[in-house]
């Protein structure tokens, strides 16, 4: 099993280095591929350091490069850079797309999302790798291995939601940042994190379904025991649109300066919808106890009481009555 899953990293190596030689040297890959980043404002440095490539709009390209350089059809099958279609025929999984390797902390690469160059609604945006048995995408944060030192350094770790959100920090200076790849963040994603700093900053994107994955993550971060902070764009942005809005040292003031703790970023939030309806503000109230009860930790849960009742308005010892209620019926 060791020497079957040697040969995924060498195949998944392998076409990185192709999709890598289409996007720098092929002559489609140059025209479509290449000047698709640029045009996006993303600098060579950082297209090189992401290993970033391009897949030939073509059935068969990877199949046949990898296979006159020898390597077997059943490793690219398994890693699902090929598929087989019902008669049995295999064709390439990625065509005519910007593809992103996805690494492994260790620097190995793992997977791949492909993203789409039409503007049509109807072709998914991202392709990306199927599971196997090198790729587990649950347990896996796009741009830890270029990360890791940063975060380790800094001891923070930014969370943002997708690839090129992790390519517009690293080129706006700002190194210590992963993506979920996605909203749907994991349990296991979030003790990665864990391994090198306890703090984590949510950069979700600004839109409805950012702002919700935003709240469902922070619980989750609290659960693990983590000190979590968000910080949220104006006008719909992820923080690669906002970082090519702006300019880098915009964008590094931006999310140096206006990151909220949990409790205001939920308040903000939540009363923004309420106004001025007590009952409404009654649940907003309960809803970040709710928050503040998953904290393990006793003595930073009753940090967080006090501030939500200066921030709220209401007494810390109602507060602590409810957290408590809420904890024992935990249990
Ligand atoms: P977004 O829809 O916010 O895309 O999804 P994006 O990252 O801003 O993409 P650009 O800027 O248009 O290129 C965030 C992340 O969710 C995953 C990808 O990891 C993406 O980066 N995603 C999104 C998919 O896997 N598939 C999709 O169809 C869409
Ligand atoms: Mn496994
Ligand atoms: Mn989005
Ligand atoms: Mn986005
Ligand atoms: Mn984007």
């Amino acid at each position: 099993a060791q020497n079957a899953r040697e040969a995924l990293y060498i195949v998944s190596q392998y076409a990185a280095g192709f999709f890598s030689e289409q996007l720098w040297n092929g002559s489609e890959g140059r025209a479509v591929g290449l000047s698709y980043f640029k045009e996006r404002g993303f600098r060579e440095d950082i297209i090189r350091k992401f290993e970033l490539g391009y897949s030939p709009d073509s059935w068969d390209a990877l199949i046949n490069a990898s296979k006159a350089a020898g390597h077997r059809e059943a490793y690219l099958e398994s890693t699902g850079l090929v598929v087989k279609n019902e008669k049995g025929k295999l064709y390439d999984r990625f065509r005519g797309r910007v593809m992103f390797p996805i690494h492994n902390f260790t620097g190995r690469v793992i997977g791949f999302g492909g993203r789409t160059l039409k503007t049509d609604k109807n072709v998914p945006k991202y392709v990306n790798s199927p599971e196997s048995d090198i790729y587990h995408k649950s347990n896996v944060l796009y741009g830890l291995y270029h990360a890791k030192k940063a975060i380790r350094d800094l001891d923070n770790c930014y969370l943002v939601e997708g690839y090129a959100d992790v390519l517009s920090a690293h080129q706006a200076g700002v190194e210590n940042v992963v993506a979920s790849s996605g909203t749907s963040l994991t349990t296991e994603q979030i003790r990665l994190i864990g391994r090198f700093t306890q703090n984590v900053t949510m950069l979700y994107d600004g839109d409805a379904a950012g702002i919700k994955a935003s709240l469902r993550g922070l619980d989750m971060i609290l659960e693990e025991g983590l000190n979590v902070k968000v910080l949220n764009f104006p006008d719909g942005h992820d923080p690669d649109s906002y970082m090519h809005l702006v300019g880098a040292g915009a964008f590094k003031h931006y999310i140096e300066n206006n990151r909220k703790d949990f409790i205001l970023f939920k308040a903000d939030t939540l009363l923004k919808e309420a106004g001025n309806d007590p009952i409404k503000r009654a649940g907003i109230i309960r809803d970040i106890v709710e928050s503040i009860a998953k904290i393990p930790d006793n003595i930073k849960a009753s940090v967080f009481i006090r501030e939500c009742s200066h921030l709220l308005q209401v007494e810390e010892r109602i507060l602590l009555t409810e957290l408590n209620s809420m904890r024992a019926a935990k249990f």
